[in-house]
């Protein structure tokens, strides 16, 4: 069910292919103190539709354990100072008054939020705010600890598991970072809850059509209950629309793609998409 198709369009803000074997990587970057949060045009649609799917699904879009008070509060004052200081916006008074801080917070930015604690010995997600996922189920996920959230991704264990927990362990408040992940998909919806779509897109007969999604991911320490904030940052553009404005990435997409192994494929629902993406990537009209 389409909820919220995206209207966003190229340019895109980051643009993280480079024609490089696909590889699984933190590719962590240091990230200035102002650009936490990012905020644009489509901010009013995109927190009203958080708004729509907050009141009419919130089982899917909310995951709370108990025990997570103090930094989401924490997390929400972060967020209204943050706006204030680097985007001259004063927000108060758009939250239910029966609404979890993490509620109230997500409410007020176009990113998704999850709050990470640590919790025997491991970093648990104690609280989440996920509106716009990528093909996976928030309620899987809540109480879950790094590895476990993981755990459907090819190749995490083996090469980010131990980095991705030794960096939580290590985030200093003043040194917080982010990196991007990309995909291509069948759809511009910005709402995808069900995993199980992932084992294979509807192959479009225009290929152009398909939609190209990167995600911005931030991670933050926050100093006062040693919580981890990570947000989601979604931004999708038209394949074809992506290719026109930037006509050098078919041939860098083309080259990534042709590196992807078939667990990864199979993973992120390519595998019988990836020939003919390539291929079409490859032709002049492509
Ligand atoms: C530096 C830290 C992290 C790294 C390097 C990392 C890396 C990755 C990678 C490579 C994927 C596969 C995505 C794809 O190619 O489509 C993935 C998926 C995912 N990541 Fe992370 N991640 C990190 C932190 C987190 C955190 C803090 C969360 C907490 C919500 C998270 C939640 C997820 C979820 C839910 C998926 C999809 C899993 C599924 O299909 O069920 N990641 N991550």
């Amino acid at each position: 069910m389409e909820v919220v198709p995206s209207e966003q369009q190229p340019p895109l803000p980051y643009q993280p292919v480079t024609g490089k074997p696909w590889r699984l990587t933190m590719g962590l970057r240091p990230l200035p103190r102002h650009a936490w949060l990012e905020v644009d045009q489509h901010r009013e649609r995109e927190l009203t539709a958080k708004g729509d799917l907050l009141a009419t699904t919130p089982d899917v879009v909310i995951g709370v354990a108990p025990g997570s008070d103090a930094a989401q509060r924490e997390l929400e004052t972060a967020i209204i100072d943050d706006l204030a200081e680097h985007h001259g916006l004063e927000v108060h008074s758009v939250a239910r008054v029966d609404d979890a801080p993490i509620v109230r917070a997500a409410r007020l930015v176009q990113e998704d939020l999850c709050l990470f604690e640590r919790r025997g010995g491991t970093w648990e997600m104690t609280a989440a705010c996920v509106c716009f996922p990528s093909r996976w189920t928030l309620s899987e996920k809540v109480g879950q600890n790094l590895s476990a959230i993981h755990g459907p991704v090819p190749g995490y264990a083996e090469a980010l598991g131990g980095p991705v927990e030794a960096l939580f362990n290590r985030l200093h408040p003043d040194r917080p970072v982010w990196r991007l992940n990309w995909t291509i998909l069948d759809t511009n919806e910005l709402h995808l809850p069900t995993p199980a779509a992932r084992r294979g897109l509807h192959l479009p007969d225009d290929l152009s059509t398909m939609t190209f999604r990167i995600e911005r991911q931030t991670l933050r320490t926050l100093p006062e209950t040693g919580a981890i904030c990570f947000t989601i940052r979604t931004y999708t553009a038209p394949l074809g629309e992506l290719l026109a404005d930037q006509p050098a990435l078919a041939v860098d997409l083309a080259a990534t793609l042709r590196t992807v192994d078939v667990e990864m494929a199979t993973y992120k629902g390519w595998a019988d998409l990836l020939p003919s993406l390539i291929a079409w990537l490859e032709s002049p009209s492509g």
